[in-house]
């Protein structure tokens, strides 16, 4: 036996409950995946939590939890293409990952997606990548971001946030994101210059950049996305990955699956050189799967939550 996060109906964290459940295997084209480490999203719990939002993914209930996955690959079945037992791997595997065994393609089909981890990457760190990583690199590219550009960011502390701020820097941007005040300092330390979002965003964003903010992306839902279209951004040089398909304004909807390999690539190396910071907020056993998911439902986290098996 092995322990899964599995749910009967959808509803709120009291659903979640962690049981015995048969090992899986991997068969043909498959690889076993031992999990060390399972990334939280809101995706997650709005999956959990909602048949219409699961149903997009292709999930019913009963079902498992969770995406984001890294670990050890324990058993490789035959044909799985360039996996071998014993590989540190990372990816996502839909409502599969909050587990002590997973099984994934090998080569995994999207939404899956399996990676191998690179030297001196933790479990801890590649665990954030597949969501978070790959959807703030796409949130950047869809505004085609530039060294001389002053980008507005909103949500720019969460999970996606912490990874398009210093992108962003990297990219030789300014930087303007949107918090609390009680996250400012957060903020700071990443590189960004911090404004608290709410009514009024636009005037205190003109009052920091009186010669104009060129781009934005909006983390959150709409609000950033309102500001800086009466900042004058072209809505070409404005995305948001939180809005659905078809966001307000003409500007660009965007999301994890417009990126790939190479902006993980682009990002563990900038990680493993430094350049990046990968901050976890908590870090929750999986017995303790319902805190941790309440934790990340009330939407003030500084960067990630991770859960341990
Ligand atoms: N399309 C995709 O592929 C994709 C991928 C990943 C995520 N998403 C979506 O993108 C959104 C962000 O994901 P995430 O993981 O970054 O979320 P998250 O970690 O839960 O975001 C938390 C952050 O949101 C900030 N926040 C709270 N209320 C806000 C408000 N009214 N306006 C602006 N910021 C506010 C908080 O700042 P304070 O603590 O300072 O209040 C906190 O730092 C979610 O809706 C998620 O579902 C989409």
């Amino acid at each position: 036996m092995s322990r899964a996060v599995i749910y009967q109906t959808f509803g709120d964290p009291e659903v979640l409950e962690l049981r015995d459940v048969p090992e899986p295997h991997a068969g043909p084209g498959e690889v076993r995946v031992r999990v060390s480490v399972a990334g939280l999203n809101p995706m997650d719990w709005i999956v959990s939590s909602s048949p219409e939002a699961a149903a997009m993914f292709g999930v019913t209930a009963p079902a498992g939890f969770g995406y984001e996955f890294a670990g050890v690959v324990d058993e490789a079945g035959p044909g799985a293409d360039g996996f071998a037992v014993g590989d540190r791997v990372y990816g996502g595997a839909m409502a599969k990952a909050a587990a002590d065994f997973l099984v994934v393609g090998a080569p995994a089909q999207a939404p899956d997606a399996l990676y191998r981890t690179p030297d001196g990457i933790s479990d801890e760190v590649a665990a954030t990548l597949p969501v978070t990583g790959l959807t703030a690199a796409a949130a950047l590219q869809a505004i085609g971001l530039r060294a001389g550009d002053t980008v507005l960011i909103g949500g720019a502390a969460g999970g996606v946030g912490v990874f398009a701020v210093q992108l962003a820097k990297l990219a030789g941007a300014r930087v303007i994101g949107t918090a609390s005040e009680g996250t400012f300092d957060f903020l700071r330390q990443l590189g960004a210059e911090p404004v608290t979002y709410g009514p009024g965003l636009a005037d205190r964003v003109r009052a920091l950049a009186p010669d104009g903010v060129t781009a934005a992306t909006d983390l959150f839902g709409t609000e950033t996305v309102g500001a800086a279209l009466a900042l004058g951004v072209p809505p070409e040089r404005i995305s948001t990955i939180a809005a659905g398909p078809n966001p307000p304004g003409g500007v660009r909807a965007t999301g994890g699956s417009d990126a790939g390999p190479a902006d993980l690539d682009r990002i563990t190396g900038a990680i493993l050189a430094g350049r990046i910071t990968v901050p976890i907020a908590a870090t929750f056993p999986v017995e303790q799967i319902r805190d941790a998911v309440a934790l990340q439902a009330a939407r003030h986290t500084h960067g990630r939550i991770l859960l341990t098996l």
